[in-house]
């Protein structure tokens, strides 16, 4: 690294850490307009999509009506620059296929720049020597490949589109690119959505993970879209149709299977409490949640999240706009009256509507652990 690279380093690194305490101040004298900018940043780089799981919202739901062009440009994108020196983790991908944007590994090595941990989640379709070698040089932190069965049949029935052996290769061939250039990173995960259809097959996919080098698991139980065209699909393939009992049995040799084949695995799936709470649907959780005065979240205070087209949301849970980068700077919409109005509530210990869809009402996920609990929700 040239020193003009490790000076220009350090100095993102200072302005990320004064960027941190700035937030901590907001949150330990809860104000709701603030003097941090976001610490998390979530750049839906594309929404298109080249396949079309059963599973995604991006699939079937109304509110995805068109079929191409969602990708974000440049123009965009370099409206988002001005908060990178102080942004800690981008997520550079939302409802779409990441790898659709043709820009997509020039924003990555433009975010890297910053010093920003970045991570992205992809079908892993699109993959290719070639781009795997860019995002082992840039210095991509961790990407995760949503993988939802450990058998062909199974996974390509629900990721409709994708070839089972191509992805794997895919992943293989990124594992092997690592260890060539000596590089710890990207991180590599699996994701899988918990239903039904594969959730027998978790304690295979575990093993397949290992062989292949995959670093961790992660299963995420299938969760509601705000959408009635999803009701039905929803009803068979959620995991409330399977007795707790038997998910705890699967979830108990996975965690035994992890520790002794030496790979990470997580799932909400593994606290006991979430076996109920997969049991409903998201909207009854949160009544239950308001009615006992529970409050939960941090992100309006270090997240964002911007749509391909330049819209903005303080999380990737809300549709809610609350402000457009093709007006008006992020600087400014992080701060008006709507994000103002919004903390305000949470401080007053109110789920607003903007929040009906969200899944974690009691949410700690933060770049910032210890933020949760200065508010007093951890
Ligand atoms: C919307 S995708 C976008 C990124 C990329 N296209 C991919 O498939 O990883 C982000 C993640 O959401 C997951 N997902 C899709 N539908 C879901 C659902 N109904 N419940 C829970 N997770 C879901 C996907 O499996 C994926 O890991
Ligand atoms: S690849 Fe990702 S965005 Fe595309 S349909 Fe599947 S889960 Fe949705």
């Amino acid at each position: 690294m040239s020193i003009s690279r490790k000076i220009h380093k350090k100095i993102n690194l200072y302005r990320k850490y004064i960027n941190f305490l700035r937030l901590r101040k907001s949150c330990k004298t809860l104000s709701s307009r603030i003097h941090n900018t976001p610490l998390e940043i979530f750049i839906e780089s594309s929404r298109d999509c080249n396949i079309k799981c059963t599973m995604c919202a991006r699939t079937f739901d109304s509110r995805f009506k068109a079929t191409s062009g969602w990708n974000m440009s440049m123009k965009i994108f370099d409206k988002v620059l001005p908060m990178l020196p102080k942004a800690v983790k981008v997520y550079a991908f939302g409802n779409g296929e990441p790898l659709l944007n043709k820009n997509f590994m020039e924003m990555i090595k433009i975010i890297k720049s910053f010093d920003a941990i970045v991570h992205f989640n992809t079908n892993g379709v699109l993959l290719n020597e070639k781009n795997n070698e860019l995002l082992v040089k840039v210095g991509l932190d961790s990407i995760v490949f949503s993988f939802d069965a450990a058998t062909k049949e199974t996974y390509e029935k629900i990721r409709r589109g994708a070839n089972y052996e191509k992805v794997l290769n895919n992943v293989k061939n990124l594992v092997d690119l690592k260890k060539r250039f000596h590089k710890f990173n990207p991180y590599i995960g699996f994701a899988v959505v918990g239903m039904k259809q594969n959730i027998n097959e978790i304690p295979q996919l575990l093993n397949l993970a290992k062989d292949l080098g995959v670093e961790s698991v992660y299963i995420e139980p299938l969760l509601w879209q705000n959408d009635p065209t999803y009701e039905k699909y929803f009803n068979y393939q959620n995991l409330s149709n399977i007795e707790p009992i038997e998910i705890g049995k699967i979830m108990e040799t996975c965690k035994n299977l992890a520790k002794k084949i030496g790979i990470n695995f997580t799932s909400p799936l593994l606290k006991a409490d979430d076996y109920e709470f997969i049991q409903k649907k998201e909207i009854e959780i949160i009544r239950e949640k308001e009615s006992r005065d529970e409050l939960f979240c941090t992100q309006p205070w270090t997240t964002i999240f911007i749509d391909w087209d330049g819209k903005v949301h303080p999380c990737c849970g809300t549709e809610e706009i609350f402000g457009d980068l093709n007006f008006q700077p992020l600087i400014k919409i992080f701060n008006n009256e709507k994000f103002i109005s919004l903390r305000k509530s949470i401080i007053d210990k109110k789920i607003t509507e903007y929040c009906n869809n969200c899944v974690k009402n009691k949410r700690n996920k933060n770049v910032i652990p210890e933020i949760s609990n200065i508010l007093g929700y951890g």
